[in-house]
């Protein structure tokens, strides 16, 4: 069988789960080489994962047929272009850049180059919500009322993270931005709040931990989403849409399938972060990417899908600094 080369920029939290996903669990692709700018960093997952390590990416560029981009976002815009311009295959992390015109502008040299992209809304691979949403489309659900979803961190990520993140609406609820309008449609008005309250450094930031968000569908229907980076519990994602025939509601499984029985207590797991959240769901989303590539089709969420969802979460954003709802058309 035909295997996608594949090479990864960024070990850090999330391109490490990539790492090991491409060496073990991605029968389509193959990972012949890692770089980070982290060269101590990268010759650990090097060792561990038996992968070559290279300096850079232009190192990695002659070596490979496609890359997964997972270093900090404001990077994404450069290397991502570098490596369409050079003919590869592409999968970045979201969002694709902090600002608007970088990813306007990188996505137009992606489509230039004719080179396959896909963006990492690792939940569209997610065996739960990838079923949920064919029950929708096959019209199971009826006409939809009403979408929920909420997605907490068990604690918030080092203050190097958050201060080039972007902001709390473009760094996390991105996500579920992205979950509505893949399984409702499109979005038409947000309104956002948001408030600061585990940690001063938010503030200090500019930025805010908790979040609540109502949509507005373009079918009519409404929404809402709950965020928080420091629920202190676990980590927490599930979803919920009620329609007119049915309703679906996904969700959080505990990491393992037992209980452990007590006098007056029954305790399960709570899954502690994103990589025990989804175990399944992150493998799944660059095994289709090979598999994508391989095959010439265009991956299954795309550029559109990027510069869609990070203009509403900007809107969330404009929306709680300015405490008014905001239209998409605004
Ligand atoms: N899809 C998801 O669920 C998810 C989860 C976490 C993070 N992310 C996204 O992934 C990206 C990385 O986040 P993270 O939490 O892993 O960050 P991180 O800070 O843990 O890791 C980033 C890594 O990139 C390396 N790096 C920095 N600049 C580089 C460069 N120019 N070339 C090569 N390596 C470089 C750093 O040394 C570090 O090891 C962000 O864009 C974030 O939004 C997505």
């Amino acid at each position: 069988m035909r295997r996608l080369r594949v090479g990864l920029a960024g070990l850090g939290r999330i391109g490490r789960i990539h790492a090991q996903n491409l060496a073990r669990r991605c029968p389509s692709a193959e990972l012949v080489a890692i770089t980070d700018a982290d060269a101590a960093a990268a010759a650990r997952v090097g060792a561990e994962l038996d992968v070559p390590v290279v300096p850079d990416l232009d190192a990695l560029l002659s070596t490979v047929d496609a890359v997964v981009i997972a270093t900090p976002t404001a990077t994404h815009a450069a290397l991502v272009a570098a490596a369409a311009a050079a003919g590869k295959a592409v999968f970045c992390e979201k969002p694709v850049s902090l600002e608007r015109s970088a990813t306007v502008d990188t996505l137009a040299a992606v489509e230039k180059a004719g080179v396959p992209f896909q963006v990492g809304f690792h939940r569209r691979f997610d065996p739960d919500w990838a079923a949920a949403t064919a029950r929708i489309r096959a019209g199971e659900l009826g006409e939809v009322y009403l979408f929920r979803t909420s997605l907490r961190d068990m604690r918030s990520p080092d203050p190097s993270y958050l201060s080039s993140s972007g902001g709390f609406f473009l760094d996390v609820t991105i996500h579920d931005l992205d979950t509505a309008r893949w399984m409702v449609g499109e979005i038409v008005e947000v309104s956002a709040t948001g408030a600061a309250l585990s940690d001063p450094r938010f503030a200090e930031l500019g930025d805010i931990d908790t979040a609540l968000v109502t949509l507005r569908f373009a079918s009519g229907a409404l929404g809402v989403i709950d965020n928080s980076r420091s629920a202190g519990y676990g980590y927490e994602c599930s979803t919920e849409v009620v329609g007119s025939a049915a309703t679906v509601r996904i969700e959080n499984p505990p990491p393992r399938h037992y209980r452990w029985l007590t006098p007056g207590s029954d305790a399960r797991g709570i899954p502690r972060d994103f990589q025990e959240r989804y175990p399944d769901a992150y493998a799944a989303e660059l095994e289709a990417f090979a598999r994508s590539v391989l095959a010439g089709e265009p991956p299954l969420v795309g550029g559109a899908d990027a510069l869609a969802a990070y203009d509403l979460a900007v809107a969330c954003d404009r929306s709680w600094r300015m405490g008014r709802s905001v239209r998409l058309a605004d």
